[in-house]
């Protein structure tokens, strides 16, 4: 509760950023419920609620200090599946700095290894490229393609599957995502004894 001025703020600012990924409440039918959006105390008490009864996960993501996202694992079920599924937004402002395949791969190894979950699924609009990246460079399977499957920003949209099980990374995810990244980025150039490139 104590986050709700940071978090409002935040998604104030992002508002154009995530409305055309962001989760909408379909018409209702005639013999239907009505759903309002919730409210941000609504918001928090359901993600208790539902984080009590062993069914989700919820996350924030902080870096230097500040809020500037959020990660839940949804859906979980235990039994024979043992399975989730994981929604993520951040801040526009710290975009493309890698936080976001950091914190999934966070999230994944604790599934894996202290929750004792064994698969985790990211559903993604195949129009957004940037979460699609998101989950190829953490080395996802792609599954295939579900059909008008969620109500996203006003419309009922397709939506790719992505999933790992525990078995694929037996090392732990954040290890081979840092690894991979290692190699991506070039070694730094030497510097001559003033400090400036060589
Ligand atoms: C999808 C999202 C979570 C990615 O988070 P991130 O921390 O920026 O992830 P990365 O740093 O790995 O960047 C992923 C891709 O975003 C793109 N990107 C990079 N900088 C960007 C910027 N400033 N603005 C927009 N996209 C950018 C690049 O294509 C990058 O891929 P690359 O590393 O191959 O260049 C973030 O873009 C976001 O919150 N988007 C809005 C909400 C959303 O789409 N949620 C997911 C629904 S499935």
């Amino acid at each position: 509760m104590r986050d709700q001025r940071v978090w409002r703020e935040v998604n104030r600012r992002n508002r154009d950023w995530l409305r055309p990924w962001e989760a909408t409440i379909p018409p209702p039918t005639p013999s239907g419920p009505i759903v309002h959006r919730p409210t941000y105390r609504q918001m928090v008490r359901h993600l208790r609620s539902e984080a009590n009864a062993g069914r989700m996960l919820p996350f924030v993501i902080e870096y230097q200090g500040r809020l500037v996202g959020q990660l839940t694992v949804a859906g979980i079920t235990w039994g024979s599946m043992c399975s989730g599924h994981v929604g993520y937004w951040v801040d526009e402002s710290v975009a493309g700095r890698g936080v976001m395949p950091t914190a999934v791969a966070l999230v994944v190894d604790h599934c894996f290894r202290t929750v004792g979950l064994h698969r985790i699924e990211v559903c993604i609009r195949p129009e957004n490229r940037p979460s699609r990246r998101v989950v190829e460079k953490l080395g996802f399977r792609e599954e295939g393609l579900r059909p008008r499957y969620l109500h996203i920003d006003g419309a009922w949209r397709d939506h790719l599957v992505f999933a790992l099980t525990a078995e694929e990374v037996p090392d732990g995810l954040l290890g081979r995502w840092h690894r991979a990244r290692a190699q991506a980025t070039p070694p730094a150039k030497p510097q001559n004894t003033q400090g400036n490139p060589a």
